[in-house]
């Protein structure tokens, strides 16, 4: 067996549950509707974030399914009529006004942004539902994943088959350099950001008018590799067209975006180019399991497990160590997020391509060295990949889904198995 429990594990299953718990949050909201959610961190991060919920989701599961199920419910809570659910809700006070400039909302007021995050709500729901065994819980996923795809299809997906962020905070990946080139002086972090804000907003966030007006879009493999998780989990679910749609989209992913000469998949900007930056979210679609294996096999040799690229002590970074845009931390008064740090959302991904890739033994490494520096430096919410020094928020319960990661080593999840 792969996974020992030894006084590492145990310790870490211990502070994560615990912190999960001093994060939870609910109540009735300010349009009266119930919710329930794990906060990424009291301090710095209030309210329900997206792809933080789906981590939270999947980490509850392991400790208190039914609490992972109410996580979802939230979300599923906040679903527009039109199918979409932001990225972040704002359930019980509006966005502080100081943070109006940044955030992608119509009017102060709104319940939730107009923006989505990283989408693979589907897979989250069904390996939530595979745990719970309610058929109430999995017709309703069902329901909510395919109104949810359904917006995605009508405002995201363009004629390559791909979807488009509108902002770099919808690939999760808020500063990454791979937006450098497409955003000089409009990237996250900077004061220009807020320009690129306000255009969106004038176009209502809506991706087909920002594309006729000849503005910022981005297709990214991370943005499209959780929305082909989604599809399988759907899939999963019982929905009949859905494993179709996760085939093609990482045919649309392997077509539009793979770099043959570099092995590596990448960010392309408006006109379709790809930007030459080996950020981790090149490697996600490595967990796509309609992904042809040779090109699994060259992102896991050439890059993931790579030691002077993504395999450093303390993996995942968010860039390529030997990429001359990597930085060991935020380097600014204002941080900048995503430029080499590793982060808890990356393995998630990562774990699922290297049990695919049949590389168990670094699943299993990863896995203990998640949880060697958690149980050494506290949940915090991102971590110098060279000497482990942890960053950011303090009690950053994201960091809980390494429950979920040790479990996979013994139950992989759906994209393995499918
Ligand atoms: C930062 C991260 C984003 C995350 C959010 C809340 O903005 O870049 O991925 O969802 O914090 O934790």
């Amino acid at each position: 067996m792969l996974s020992v429990v030894n006084g590492v594990t145990a310790r870490v299953r211990t502070g994560a549950q615990a912190l999960l718990a001093a994060n939870w949050r609910e109540g009735v909201g300010r349009d009266g509707t119930r919710f329930g959610y794990t906060c990424p961190d009291g301090a710095k991060y209030p309210y329900q974030w997206f792809w933080d919920s789906l981590m939270h989701a999947l980490a509850w599961k392991e400790v208190d399914p039914a609490r992972a199920a109410a996580e979802l419910r939230s979300l599923a809570a906040a679903q527009r009529a039109d199918g979409l659910i932001g990225h972040t809700v704002f359930w019980e006070q509006p966005v502080r006004a100081s943070r109006l400039l940044f955030y992608n909302v119509r009017r102060r007021s709104d319940m939730a942004t107009a923006t989505i995050q990283p989408p693979f709500l589907g897979w989250a729901w069904a390996e939530v539902a595979e745990c719970l065994g309610d058929p109430d819980f999995t017709r309703q996923g069902r329901d909510v994943a395919a109104r949810y795809h359904g917006w995605i299809e009508r405002e995201r997906i363009d004629r390559t088959g791909l979807a488009w962020a509108i902002l770099p905070d919808e690939t999760g990946c808020d500063a990454s350099p791979v937006f450098d080139p497409l955003l000089p002086w409009r990237r996250h972090g900077t004061p220009g950001f807020t320009l690129l804000v306000a255009a969106a907003r004038r176009h209502g966030f809506s991706f087909h008018r920002i594309r006729a007006a000849g503005g910022f879009t981005a297709a990214c493999p991370l943005v499209n590799t959780a929305l082909a998780l989604g599809y399988l989990g759907l899939a999963a679910m019982g929905d009949p067209s859905a494993r179709a749609r996760a085939r093609e989209v990482t045919r649309a992913i392997v077509e539009h975006l793979w770099d043959d000469r570099a092995s590596i998949f990448r960010v392309a900007g408006p006109d379709g180019r790809h930007v030459p930056v080996s950020a981790w979210q090149g490697l996600a679609p490595a967990a796509l399991p309609d992904l042809p294996d040779d090109l699994r096999t060259r992102i896991v040799e050439q890059w993931l497990t790579c030691p002077t690229r993504f395999w450093p002590p303390h993996p995942v970074p968010s860039v390529s160590i030997d990429h001359p845009r990597f930085a060991r931390g935020d380097g600014r008064i204002i941080p900048q997020y995503w430029r080499g740090p590793s982060w808890p959302f990356t393995p998630p991904f990562a774990v699922p391509a290297l049990l695919r890739a049949g590389r168990h033994e670094e699943a299993a490494v990863l896995v203990a060295r998640i949880e060697e520096r958690l149980d050494g430096q506290g949940f915090r919410e991102y971590t110098d990949p060279i000497d482990g020094t942890g960053m950011g928020a303090r009690a950053f319960s994201c960091q809980a889904v390494a429950l979920t990661l040790r479990a996979w080593l013994d139950r992989p999840p759906i994209p393995v198995r499918a």
